[in-house]
């Protein structure tokens, strides 16, 4: 069987995206979960997240979670609010949302605290809704959101947090590696990425980098068996060993990946890579006409959505097949309230790689008589 022929496509997508050849080449060794090559790598896969979060071991700890993203999201909250807590969910996306969604269903009493997509909250708003409900015990919010691509506050929300008491929890997932983030300025005690966001791994796990004293406090708390975040650390301290069946490819290629994030100069090389990158895809799809649905002061440099065009031959599926059918693959929009689709500067794409998309939609544009 064939999916698609064998050539990879170039993926301008938030995950999964375009991986190394030595990335993907280190998927290829069969290791058992006992084994001792294998307890030692997980532990230096620990060890490296911590170098890259710029955090002590003394304080923090990294603990990887097998599933998607969303599951290691959800590891935090039903495992580290306290069962009487409320949670202050900060949105401006459609993961904002879904944190929100996750307190629904865990019925975890929780509070929202509402700005629009192309606006950054702002902590005044959060000291405010803080002073406002008593009783929040934690904060979260999203780092990069997804959704429109825009950089939330986190180091001024954060400080907001820390003088309220409250436990703040980010999800980074689709900027940590490659977004600086000062995690003693932000008053962080959770932070979520996954594998195969800016790291560029391949999917299957998220991980957690926690806070030991919050971590610590939080015995008995957690309301699922397989997302309990302190029996996960637990049993990684107790025996190297995850507690049920680890994803050991997708470590084998994790640990590839982050031997190449230090190669390029670790967080500050990375951003400088990706920022290229957008740099590139917004000068030249402006070039073509298309608008950014952000302000520029707004934008941030991992993903960027561009509105649709007011075009009576504008279809987007069409576009998407005919970028696809050149081996690009763009992503659709999450926006809730203007249609719009999405280029990601992330993974394994350089410059060469995003003057090849611009020269493909406006090959696409003019194919489409826009
Ligand atoms: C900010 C953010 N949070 C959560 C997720 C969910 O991650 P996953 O799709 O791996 O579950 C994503 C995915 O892109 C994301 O960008």
């Amino acid at each position: 069987m064939s999916i698609g022929g064998w050539k990879d496509k170039v993926l301008f997508t938030p995950g999964p995206l375009t991986t190394s050849q030595t990335v993907k080449q280190a998927l290829l060794r069969d290791l058992g979960s006992r084994d001792f090559s294998f307890i030692e790598l997980v532990k230096d896969v620990r060890r490296r997240l911590l170098a890259v979060a710029g955090v002590q071991e003394d304080a923090f700890t990294a603990i990887p979670m097998q599933g998607s993203g969303t599951f290691s999201v959800e590891a935090v909250l039903s495992s580290t609010v306290r069962p009487d807590g409320k949670v202050l969910v900060v949105i401006n996306g459609a993961y904002g949302e879904r944190i929100k969604k996750m307190c629904a269903v865990l019925k975890i009493a929780h509070v929202a605290l509402d700005f629009p997509e192309n606006t950054a909250p702002d902590a005044a708003a959060v000291k405010q809704a803080l002073a406002d409900h008593p009783g929040i015990t934690d904060v979260a919010i999203v780092h990069c959101e997804t959704t429109t691509g825009i950089f939330n506050p986190i180091e001024e929300i954060g400080r907001v947090v820390h003088a309220a008491g409250a436990r703040y929890f980010v999800d980074a997932m689709s900027s940590f590696g490659a977004v600086p983030v000062d995690f003693e300025a932000a008053r962080i005690d959770y932070l979520v990425s996954s594998a195969n966001k800016c790291i560029e791994g391949v999917p299957g796990f998220g991980f957690v980098i926690a806070r030991k004293a919050a971590l610590l406090e939080t015995e008995g708390w957690a309301r699922s068996l397989s997302l309990d975040l302190l029996a996960q650390w637990k049993g990684l301290e107790a025996n190297g060993q995850f507690r049920f069946t680890p994803p050991t490819h997708v470590l084998l290629a994790f640990h590839q990946a982050l031997l190449e994030l230090d190669a390029e100069g670790g967080v500050a090389g990375r951003a400088a890579r990706y920022q290229a990158n957008y740099a590139i895809v917004v000068r030249g799809m402006e070039a073509l006409g298309f608008k950014t649905y952000l302000r520029p002061d707004q934008r941030g440099y991992i993903i960027t959505s561009f509105l649709y065009p007011e075009h009576p031959n504008w279809d987007f599926n069409r576009f998407y097949e005919l970028l696809n059918d050149r081996d690009y693959v763009i992503y659709p929009g999450k926006v809730s309230n203007a249609d719009c689709f999405r280029i990601g500067n992330i993974g394994r794409v350089f410059a060469a790689d995003m003057h090849g998309l611009i020269a493909a939609v406006r090959d696409v544009v003019q194919e489409m008589g826009l």
